[in-house]
């Protein structure tokens, strides 16, 4: 079997776990990366054992043997990012916040069908085993109808200035870095938007460091916390009329999960030891939809990520969170 020819587009923190995933990935093929800097790629090439490294994302997507890249650049590039990946014919594994707003991801989901080219969010939470296990037991009524979701994402952020995490020019702020995480969370299992939605942000320049939600729905209660100012577990729990099911410490990639009765008695536990990272099951998903010709992952479909963009951008309005980048117009 041909292995499948990724290309990595950027050099960063992220990219670095991206790649040792890769090479825990028996059919990925670990092709070529690009960098704004020419050094950066190639060293970055010779650290994990890609054939081509490029100077550029330009020189990289005119290598006709790149099958998918994947972007890891921060949220502002994302949007131009994956609109030259798709016009270059490439398949696409964007990171998480996919984009900074609604419009642009109706953009590239346009062109994707129009170019008739996968693309996906790289939410690895959704193609992680334990979430799945979670929603497996969901599906199977063990926890009855679901009142409430609790979920939280504090991460101590300290530091440079200069992070994009920081930086309002670079899409940073505490939503698009942690929160995507408890809103997909919560989305995934009560599926479409909220009827209301309440939040509350302490921001500082122009981003939002600590953030709560609460998702009003039909018949359940969402709510949440994420921030970089402070740690804290990272657990999450949804609670139905039947159990609940909790996942313990950082609970958007965490290798265990938890069913409980109603009268709060262990019921099982299940452990899913990562093979490396952890990102190996994104990987893995999308080599799978690639080799069976699909253009959207079952697991993380663009439905999903699109209602977690309408949400993202509900609560970008309320708390008054809005970005230099967002021109919110299609540029092809
Ligand atoms: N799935 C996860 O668990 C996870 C974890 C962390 C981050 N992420 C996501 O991954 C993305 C990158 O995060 P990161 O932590 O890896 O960030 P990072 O360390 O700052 O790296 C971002 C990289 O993007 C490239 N880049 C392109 N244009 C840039 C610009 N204008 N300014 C700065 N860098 C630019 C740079 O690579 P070159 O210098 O090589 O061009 C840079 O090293 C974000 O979308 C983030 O949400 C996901």
């Amino acid at each position: 079997m041909e292995k499948i020819r990724w290309g990595v587009l950027s050099t960063g923190k992220i990219a670095h776990k991206f790649a040792q995933a890769l090479q825990a990935t028996a059919d990925s093929e670990l092709y070529a990366v690009s960098s704004r800097s020419e050094e950066k790629a190639e060293a970055f090439a010779a650290q994990y054992g890609f054939e081509k490294h490029y100077g550029s994302t330009e020189e990289m997507l005119a290598d006709k043997n790149v099958q998918v890249v994947y972007i890891g650049s921060p949220m502002s590039c994302h949007y131009e990012d994956a609109i030259k990946c798709l016009m270059a014919g490439k398949n696409v594994l964007c990171e998480k916040t996919v984009t900074l707003c609604t419009e642009q991801l109706d953009d590239i989901l346009k062109l994707a069908d129009e170019k008739k080219l996968f693309f996906m969010e790289a939410m690895w939470t959704k193609t992680l085993p334990h979430f799945l296990q979670a929603k497996k037991w969901f599906e199977e009524g063990r926890i009855g109808r679901i009142k409430m979701i609790k979920s939280d994402f504090v991460n101590m952020c300290e530091g440079d200035p200069d992070n994009r995490l920081f930086r309002s020019d670079l899409g940073g702020g505490a939503l698009l870095d942690l929160g995507v995480y408890p809103l997909t969370f919560t989305q995934a299992f009560l599926g479409s938007s909220p009827e209301s939605i309440t939040a509350y942000a302490h921001m500082k320049n122009d981003i939002d460091y600590d953030d709560a939600i609460i998702l009003k729905y039909h018949d359940a209660i969402a709510s949440m916390t994420f921030g970089f100012d402070c740690k804290s577990e990272n657990a999450a729990s949804v609670v139905g009329e039947e159990g609940v099911i909790v996942f313990d410490s950082w609970f958007h990639c965490s290798e265990k999960v938890s069913l409980y009765d109603k009268n709060n008695r262990l019921i099982e536990t299940k452990n899913f030891p990562h093979p490396r990272t952890g990102y190996e099951y994104e990987i893995i998903e999308v080599n799978r939809c690639l080799r069976s010709g699909l253009t959207e992952s079952p697991l993380v479909p663009h439905s999903g990520t699109r209602e977690v963009m309408v949400m993202i951008d509900r609560i970008k309005k309320i708390i008054g969170l809005s970005y230099p980048d967002e021109n919110c117009n299609s540029q092809f």
